[in-house]
């Protein structure tokens, strides 16, 4: 299980080292907590990364919510893979739809930084998911599929997927447990790589989601900005991972 928290332009020094505090207390203290660091991945903003490197990560995984596509050069406020690196960085969310749209990344660019990842030994956190006329249209299975072609297929990659629908990022709708299944299988017949669910993920329905055994995990936003809900949404998987057993 591996649940992932976005933070995306949000939380200062203050509310990072806030979070924080309350959070390790929360799994501190939590005597049936399972979950480990490679369960538990956060991606604060630039700024607070390697504070939460020296910090954090013996308890979490850090993950930096974009990296360059090239090495290094002349791109004035740009951050490469191999600063990340530096910093002990292992993950990489990559193509977040966000990105796409607010940034112009198109699949070459999104190519070129997943494999600069995977050359450094960064893993990337492949997000892709129909808009809401994909999926209206019934084409939702076929743009996946093709959005999915910057995927390298050769050898073993440690790759992470992360279906998000467009439509359902930060509006509070989700797809039915169904349309979620229904993705999940298709991308999973497609690649042997772990696949988490993303869009409006929250306590709430965290344990219908992640009970669904195509589901790897969640990629998690707005509800990840305060330590209560993310811990809640961390129990219900913990509680799915203890079940297992
Ligand atoms: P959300 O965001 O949970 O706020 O919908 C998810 C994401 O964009 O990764």
């Amino acid at each position: 299980m591996i649940i992932v928290a976005n933070w995306k332009m949000n939380k200062d020094l203050t509310e990072t080292r806030l979070f924080w505090e309350d959070f390790e207390n929360k799994i501190t203290l939590d005597s049936d907590f399972l979950l480990q660091k490679e369960n538990i991945l956060i991606a604060p903003s630039f700024p607070f990364l390697h504070h939460f490197q020296t910090k954090c990560s013996e308890k979490i995984s850090v993950v930096a919510q974009n990296c360059h596509h090239d090495n290094s050069g002349a791109y004035t406020g740009e951050v490469s893979v191999k600063m990340l690196n530096s910093i002990g960085v292992k993950y990489v969310i990559i193509g977040h739809s966000e990105r796409r749209m607010h940034f112009n990344e198109k699949d070459d660019i999104l190519k070129k930084k997943i494999n600069l990842c995977l050359e450094n030994n960064l893993c990337p956190i492949v997000c892709f998911g129909e808009t809401h006329e994909d999926r209206a249209l019934n084409n939702h299975l076929s743009v996946i599929e093709h959005q999915l072609n910057i995927i390298p297929v050769e050898g073993n990659k440690k790759i992470i997927l992360a279906y998000e629908p467009i439509w359902a990022i930060g509006s509070g709708k989700t797809p039915s447990i169904k349309e979620i299944e229904e993705v999940h299988s298709y991308v999973k017949g497609l690649y042997n790589l772990p696949v988490l669910y993303g869009g409006s993920l929250n306590e709430k329905n965290a344990n219908d989601i992640l009970c669904l055994p195509e589901v790897d995990g969640g990629l998690i936003g707005g509800a990840s900005l305060l330590s209560d809900t993310f811990f809640s949404i961390l129990k219900v998987a913990n509680n799915i991972m203890r079940s297992k057993i």
